[in-house]
């Protein structure tokens, strides 16, 4: 069993030793937190406390026999929103113990990438790009549980720097399926800027700066550029820096297999350029379905089956963890 519960969505899944999903059950607290723009984390934790027990009945479908077919507890301990993460953590413990079982500490970024274990076993070494609204990380994974962080970024992750474009914008958050919506009617015609930094870091809050700097340029002089380009041109930009650098490791490292999860990896531009070049190098382009892509808790539970297989278990004590390194 895994149970997700580090930021606003509450997740509890089934997966069983083949890494096939049993069952997998999600609640979004995503419209009790557009009102505010962003996750509200006191609300967060709440909102789980609502959520958890419900989605445990849900999962377990009035069978008295999961507790005798689940043979560990996998959650997520971090990183994420600490209140929030005591709410999944607490169930797990509770079960883990009434039920006797292991209980699985599980990275939140291990788990996106093992999202993409649900489709097929990994060819090792590959390289895995997390792009969510929490993070943008490159991963070099050298074998099972072998995570190497190739870089990440300085300031903004790209789902926050899409998120507050689409505020800029006028556009309801979460903003990124907005922005790539609207940018499918859009022209790329302003040149925002690509930043690269050295080696494998990323920068996203100065693109986003530059866009609201424009926006307000524009009005003060009584233009009107079109939304659908605005989106268009910060889209590429994005893109931009994200397909150089991430190919780049690709050469660099000569993987012959690429993991894109999290939420952004939903991206239409992304994955048409992702697929593009991949194909270019005779890469193998591994993306999750978006429903996998999105923080869920079938990821909490593939990622457990391999803790479980390697022996990796935690105690009761086992704390949350704001952040957390690979
Ligand atoms: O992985 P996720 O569900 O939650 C986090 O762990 O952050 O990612 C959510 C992020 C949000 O910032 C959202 O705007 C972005 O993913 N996102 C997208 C798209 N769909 C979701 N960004 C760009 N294009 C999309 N199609
Ligand atoms: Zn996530």
């Amino acid at each position: 069993m895994g149970i997700e519960t580090s930021c606003d969505e509450t997740a509890v899944a089934l997966v069983d030793d083949t890494f096939s999903v049993r069952a997998s059950f999600l609640t979004s607290q995503m419209e009790r937190h557009a009102a505010y723009g962003g996750v509200v984390p006191e609300l967060a934790a709440r909102e789980h406390l609502v959520a958890i027990l419900p989605l445990l009945e849900q999962v377990a479908g009035g069978a008295a026999s999961l507790r005798k077919e689940v043979r560990a507890v996998a959650v997520t301990y971090g990183p994420g929103l600490v209140g929030a993460l005591h709410v999944g953590i607490a169930a797990a413990k509770a079960l883990a113990w009434a039920w006797d079982v292991p209980l699985l500490p599980v990275h939140h970024l291990a788990a996106h990438i093992y999202a993409a274990r649900l489709e097929g076993p990994f060819h090792y070494p590959f390289l895995a790009l997390l792009i969510s609204g929490g993070h943008t990380e490159l991963v070099l994974v050298e074998g099972p549980l072998a995570f190497r962080l190739l870089g990440a970024t300085r300031d903004d992750a790209v789902g926050e720097a899409y998120d507050k474009v689409a505020r800029l914008l006028g556009l309801p958050y979460p903003g990124g399926p907005e922005i790539d919506r609207l940018a499918q009617s859009g022209e790329a015609r302003y040149s925002f800027p690509r930043v690269v930094l050295e080696g494998y870091a990323f920068s996203f809050s100065g693109l986003k700066t530059h866009v609201r700097h424009f926006l307000e340029r524009a009005e003060a002089a009584g233009e009107s550029p079109r939304p659908e380009d605005v989106a268009a041109s910060f889209q590429a930009a994005v893109v931009d820096v994200l397909a150089e650098k991430t190919f780049r490791a690709v050469d660099e490292t000569g993987v012959r297999e690429l993991v894109v999860a999290g939420g952004v990896a939903a991206n239409s531009a992304l994955r048409r350029r992702f697929a593009r070049e991949a194909e270019a190098r005779g890469v193998r382009l591994r993306i999750p379905p978006p429903a996998y892509c999105t923080d869920n808790a079938a990821m909490v539970a593939a990622l457990g089956v391999e803790l479980l297989h390697a022996g990796i278990t935690a105690d009761l004590d086992l704390p949350a963890r704001a952040s957390l390194s690979l």
